[in-house]
């Protein structure tokens, strides 16, 4: 993180629906659309963060829990932001608040073979790469890694 870009994490809101689908669109060729949006942040059994720094949102990470397993949903940081740590401090969030508002016990997510960025920031966080799925991304039939954090504390650092 570089002098003066301090961070502040919190729970995104429909007042961020804008920031969050421009940061979205910046990062994915198939990203959550604004009425998925709307159905995310309603929903319970979710959680969704947003990454703030001078009052602008620069990234956005969500979480689902089944049976004790946080599903990575999505993490996403403005382009112009990225390596200042904030996917970093964003996937601990979302690792914590899992494990606080939803009871995960361990976290788990695909990426695109290819997202090296991804990789290396998962890994870094205490992720294990347990395999791929080839042809899971129906768009251009790229493989997905499948990787797991257990038990959840290994990635909340
Ligand atoms: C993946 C992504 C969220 C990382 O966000 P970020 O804020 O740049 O990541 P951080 O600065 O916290 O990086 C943490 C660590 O991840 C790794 N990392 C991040 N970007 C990397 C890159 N481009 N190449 C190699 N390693 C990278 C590094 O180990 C890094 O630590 P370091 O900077 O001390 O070396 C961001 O690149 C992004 O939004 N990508 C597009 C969307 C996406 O692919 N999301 C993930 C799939 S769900």
């Amino acid at each position: 993180m570089i002098a003066g870009d301090v961070a502040h994490v919190r729970l995104a809101t429909t007042d961020d629906l804008g920031a969050l689908l421009a940061v979205e669109r910046a990062a994915f060729t198939r990203p959550w659309t604004e009425a998925s949006f709307r159905d995310e942040l309603a929903r319970t059994d979710r959680v969704w963060l947003v990454v703030e720094t001078a009052g602008e949102v620069v990234g956005v990470g969500g979480v689902a829990d089944l049976a004790g397993d946080a599903h990575v949903l999505s993490v996403a940081v403005a382009v112009d932001h990225r390596r200042r740590g904030h996917g970093r401090t964003l996937v601990a969030a979302l690792l914590s608040e899992a494990a606080a508002r939803l009871g995960s016990r361990r976290a788990t997510l695909e990426v695109r073979e290819s997202n090296v960025a991804a990789r290396a920031l998962y890994r870094r966080l205490g992720f294990t790469e347990a395999g791929v799925r080839p042809g899971y991304y129906q768009d251009d039939g790229e493989g997905a890694v499948v990787l797991w954090c257990d038990p959840l504390e290994e990635g909340r650092s």
